[in-house]
């Protein structure tokens, strides 16, 4: 089984934020999500609370569901590695890192307490430690200077293309702060246009790695997606 979502009472979802409108806790649902179900591995499965308010980060997105699997398929580089989630949302990819040995932070939007408030209450109902931060694109902020990731994770990070630059900006300073990393993310290509292949060039990065999104999901989890989906690894340019 792939995820499995259920309607949650208010009550059995901790809130600390008193002001929480009754409506948005009825929108509130959890959806949980299973890897390695096909393999001779011991499964896990993460659950996830969204929210289906006007929120991005309060939603898994396809593209987290096609990132997260692409790191249970890579489990042996995320044992034991510190790795970065940038635009996290509810952070599927990054809770299957750290569920895998990964030592991961995960970050979203500084200005977005209510969507690193719902990561920190879904790393609780995991019993997942991460660290989480508030890092914005583009924006220094002090904490920034500490990270060191080997992997940083991306998914749905390229939807608004006036972020795009920022985006780049942040990626780029994280791939020259830790040697060797990498970033991998899923994206969702709306418009068909190449932006982001000459934004690469622009900050001096390069493809290392380009799959259909669909080449490597299983069947039983990719029947319930749809959209161009590509994921990349991408790098600093030697
Ligand atoms: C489409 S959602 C994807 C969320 C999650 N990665 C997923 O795929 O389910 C985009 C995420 O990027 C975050 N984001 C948007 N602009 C940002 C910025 N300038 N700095 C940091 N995060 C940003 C949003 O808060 C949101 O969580």
């Amino acid at each position: 089984m792939d995820s499995v979502k259920c309607l949650v009472p208010a009550n059995d979802v901790d809130s600390s934020d008193d002001d929480e409108e009754p409506s948005d806790q009825l929108m509130t649902t959890i959806s949980r999500h299973s890897f390695g179900e096909d393999s001779d591995e011991p499964p896990f499965s993460v659950s996830i609370i969204e929210n289906m308010k006007e929120e991005y980060g309060l939603f898994v997105w396809p593209c987290s569901k096609i990132l997260a699997e692409y790191v249970w398929q890579q489990r042996s580089r995320f044992s034991g590695t510190s790795v970065v989630e940038l635009g996290a949302g509810t952070a599927l990819p990054g809770l299957v890192a750290a569920k895998l040995g990964a030592d991961v932070t995960l970050t979203d939007n500084s200005d977005g307490v209510e969507v690193l408030d719902n990561v920190k209450r879904v790393c609780e109902l995991n019993k997942i430690k991460c660290k989480v931060l508030g890092l914005t694109w583009g924006v220094w902020d002090a904490s920034i200077f500490n990270l060191q990731p080997k992997i940083i994770l991306g998914a749905d990070v390229f939807y608004d293309a006036s972020a795009f630059d920022d985006l780049f900006a942040t990626v780029t300073f994280l791939l020259q702060n830790s040697p060797g990393s990498v970033f991998i993310t899923t994206y969702h290509n709306r418009s068909g246009n190449h932006l982001i292949e000459f934004l690469m060039v622009k900050w001096g990065l390069k493809c290392a790695k380009l799959l259909d999104a669909f080449s490597f999901m299983p069947s039983y989890k990719a029947s319930g997606l749809s959209g161009n989906i590509q994921l990349a690894e991408i790098v600093l340019k030697a």
